[in-house]
């Protein structure tokens, strides 16, 4: 039976970490996989999440099955999370548990594929590594709009517009990244994010919002903008929200799809489909780590916890990219300097040549070939090695 397949070609990142895991080298930089990780390397468990924690161990008294869409306090409490309390979306959302960020997306591409099967849905060049086979795995249409300019570092915003403009057809899905876009760090600013919804409006475009990484670019309430303004404006939205990165809590696999609809009768539906969907591909979400997210949400001691060490992960990854665009900031830097300065979240993508990234591996320094670096993955002892061997390959 399995004679017909082949071997898949390994992901580029999991083999990435492999190679820069098994480099000896005691001054290694590793900057390829998107985990947040403190000045000694690690990704601690969140004080609030170890609360949370002990707390639900004891009080935990069934491992019974929850429900297709998941745990209904976590539901609850992260709609307004997301959309701030009495947002005026009120009771056209349907929402559902998904596995990780990921599983959320999944949830909303399986929706859209059920209906608006002939819809193409538009995604940024470039955009995160699994959007593409994603999309493409349901069979949906799909095209792509210019985003990221290699020479300037930076949105390309004109071109951009002008290609959904031209090219996109009522009806047709316009996936964006909530913030900390990934793999560029380049984020649209919030007139941006206005001009782009009001496209959107006139068009009868509908916004599927990857939002993995919320509190990580400028703080929660600025992070959200953009889904907060295409909510308030437009009739349909989807959005796949990623609890791994904003909790820390990656391999226990917490994310949630949350879709607008036009009414709430509507809204009703597109829960029954978001259900029916769920049922095919896990049957259950696993209910662990959104107990624990619930718990951290509902509780106001352990939500300000959370928010504060939010903030203090936010901060350092902000203090880093200062610290690193100084250290570039000497003549033939600059550009990368100011993108490093002005980006946001751990990424940014450096617009280094396959050759540059390369060399800078036989120096122990690792980051993906596109290369994108996660900001989070350096420390200030290792920051001024890193631009030295940034402004040589230069
Ligand atoms: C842009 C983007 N979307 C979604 C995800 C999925 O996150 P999760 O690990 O929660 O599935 C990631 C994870 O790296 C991401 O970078």
């Amino acid at each position: 039976m399995f004679d017909t397949l082949t071997q898949c070609e390994p992901d580029a990142i999991i083999a990435l970490m492999q190679v820069a895991k098994a480099d000896t080298n005691p001054n290694k930089i590793d900057l390829g996989v998107g985990v947040y990780k403190t000045d000694d390397g690690a990704t601690p468990i969140m004080r609030a999440v170890k609360q949370a924690e002990a707390l639900y161990h004891h009080e935990e008294i069934t491992k019974s099955y929850v429900s297709t869409s998941g745990n209904m306090e976590f539901r609850r409490l992260m709609t307004d999370l997301i959309l701030g309390d009495n947002h005026p979306a009120g009771d056209r959302i349907a929402t559902a548990q998904g596995v990780g960020g990921s599983g959320a997306l999944r949830l909303c591409v399986e929706v859209i594929k059920a209906a608006s099967p002939q819809a193409t849905v538009w995604v940024s060049t470039p955009t995160w590594a699994n959007h593409i086979p994603m999309l493409e795995s349901v069979g949906l249409g799909l095209a792509s709009y210019p985003y990221y300019n290699k020479e300037t570092l930076s949105v390309d915003f004109d071109a951009m517009m002008d290609t959904v403009s031209t090219g996109a057809r009522s009806g047709d899905v316009i996936l964006l990244h909530g913030c900390c876009h990934n793999p560029s760090g380049a984020d649209l600013t919030h007139e941006q994010w206005d001009t782009v919804t009001d496209l959107m409006a006139d068009r009868g475009l509908v916004p599927f919002i990857d939002l993995a990484y919320a509190g990580l670019g400028h703080g929660l309430e600025t992070d959200l903008y953009g889904l907060r303004k295409v909510v308030a404006t437009l009739p349909n939205v989807l959005s796949g929200i990623s609890c791994s990165k904003n909790f820390a809590v990656y391999k226990e696999r917490v994310g949630m799809a949350l879709i607008l609809a036009e009414t709430p009768e509507q809204a009703d539906i597109v829960q029954s489909e978001l259900g029916l969907v769920q049922r095919r591909l896990v049957s259950m979400p696993p209910d662990h780590g959104a107990a624990l997210v619930a718990r951290i949400l509902g509780d106001r001691d352990l939500r300000q916890m959370w928010a504060d060490e939010l903030d203090e992960m936010q901060t350092r990854i902000s203090d880093l990219r200062v610290t690193l665009s100084e250290a570039l900031n000497v003549q033939g830097g600059e550009v990368i300097a100011r993108a490093v300065r002005e980006q946001n979240g751990m990424f940014s993508m450096l617009g280094l040549s396959k050759d540059q990234v390369r060399a800078l591996r036989k120096k122990s320094i690792y980051m993906t070939d596109s290369a994108r670096i996660n900001i989070a993955g350096a420390n200030l002892k290792t920051i001024p090695q890193f631009a030295d061997a940034i402004l040589e390959v230069l």
